[in-house]
């Protein structure tokens, strides 16, 4: 086969960041997807549906006039989110998630929840509502060790708040294990998972082995090849509760090469690509657009993409650095070669 072509996907889970860095991220995103949820762990955080809406401003002015693409919008859970701004949220077009941060769980989450506790009106609201949670799935007590934190959360955190809230919808974002990709699968159908790339490529050895590779870094940390597989499997299952969310993550190049390094993988400018070279390795090509372009706007309860996109064969190397004005980002799996490329596609370093 020498080019797919598949309903334009979206990409269910993105950090864009805010101010001069949102030129040089957003059309790299805008090229390859038709919407995108977009995360709201900005400094300050995106508490409030104006805030919100002043954001989807600033993500819309960096697009070049006729560029179709759509930022979705979410807000950032707090202990003092209240049940009235959840209601806003849901009667919002533009708002379509809140997100929890366990606070300390990642970048830009001190503001995140302390205890989820004192959430429960607001999570009940948006029940009521049917505005989706989004979960940051990882506990953040100091003496749970980094690799076991996304399944503690599940036994801790997740199963009891689906239970307490039997009507609530859930994303848990970003999934990292096999515990994991079990869980949403034998779980209720208002409970849906994203996956990025980088946890279907990579496992723990690829960031430790032979030196530590900085841009392989992201929370939730990779896990073991058998976490890896289990993933795979779950992506290319064909089962409607997964979908594509790249979790791509723009720090510039010096704050990942550092003492100590930000967490997050770049992939915007290549995600579609990548995970059509995944699915084509799984042998399973012909389960990318339920993946990438159906299974997500069906848990959003939002209309399919009618567009198509064409991807051909046809290697190009991903260059090692993007411009992020004054700095440089270096990308996922950046100075390799792959194999499939965007339809239309410029180089734009
Ligand atoms: O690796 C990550 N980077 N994980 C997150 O949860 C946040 C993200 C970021 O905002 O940089
Ligand atoms: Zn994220």
């Amino acid at each position: 086969m020498d080019q797919i072509t598949i309903r334009r996907p979206d990409d269910w889970h993105l950090h864009l960041r805010d101010g001069a860095v949102l030129e040089h991220v957003v059309p790299h995103t805008a090229r390859r997807f038709a919407r995108a949820i977009v995360m709201p762990n900005l400094v300050p955080p995106v508490t409030t549906v104006s805030a919100a809406l002043a954001y989807r401003q600033r993500i819309l002015d960096t697009l070049p006039p006729g560029t179709d693409f759509k930022p979705l919008m979410t807000l950032y859970l707090t202990d003092n989110t209240s049940p009235e701004t959840a209601t806003e949220a849901a009667a919002s077009e533009h708002i379509h998630g809140v997100k929890l941060y366990p606070a300390g769980a990642t970048t830009n989450s001190d503001a995140g929840v302390t205890d989820l506790a004192r959430c429960e009106d607001t999570l009940a609201a948006m029940a009521e509502h049917g505005l989706p949670l989004l979960l940051h799935g990882e506990v953040t007590h100091g003496d749970v060790d980094i690799f076991d934190r996304e399944s503690r959360f599940i036994d801790q955190t997740l199963e009891p708040l689906l239970q307490r809230h039997p009507s609530l919808r859930v994303v848990f974002e970003h999934i990292t294990t096999a515990q994991a990709a079990e869980f949403v699968a034998s779980g209720p159908d208002r409970l849906a998972a994203t996956i990025t790339p980088q946890h279907l490529l990579y496992n723990r050895n690829h960031m430790l082995v032979g030196g530590i590779r900085p841009h392989y870094y992201c929370l939730p940390i990779l896990k073991r090849e058998r976490d890896r597989e289990a993933l795979l499997d779950a992506a290319t299952s064909g089962n409607p509760r997964f979908f594509l969310g790249t979790d791509s993550a723009p720090h510039a190049r010096g704050a990942k090469e550092s003492a100590c390094g930000c967490a997050g993988c770049f992939s915007a400018c290549a995600a579609i690509e990548l995970y059509a070279e995944i699915f084509e390795d799984a042998g399973r090509l012909d389960r990318l657009e339920g993946f990438a372009s159906i299974h997500g706007a069906d848990f959003y309860q939002l209309p399919r993409n009618e567009e198509l996109i064409t991807l051909r064969r046809q290697d190009w190397t991903l260059p090692g650095e993007y411009n992020l004005g004054n700095d440089t980002i270096v990308p996922l799996a950046a100075g390799q070669t792959l194999r499939w490329r965007l339809d239309g596609q410029q180089d734009t370093p």
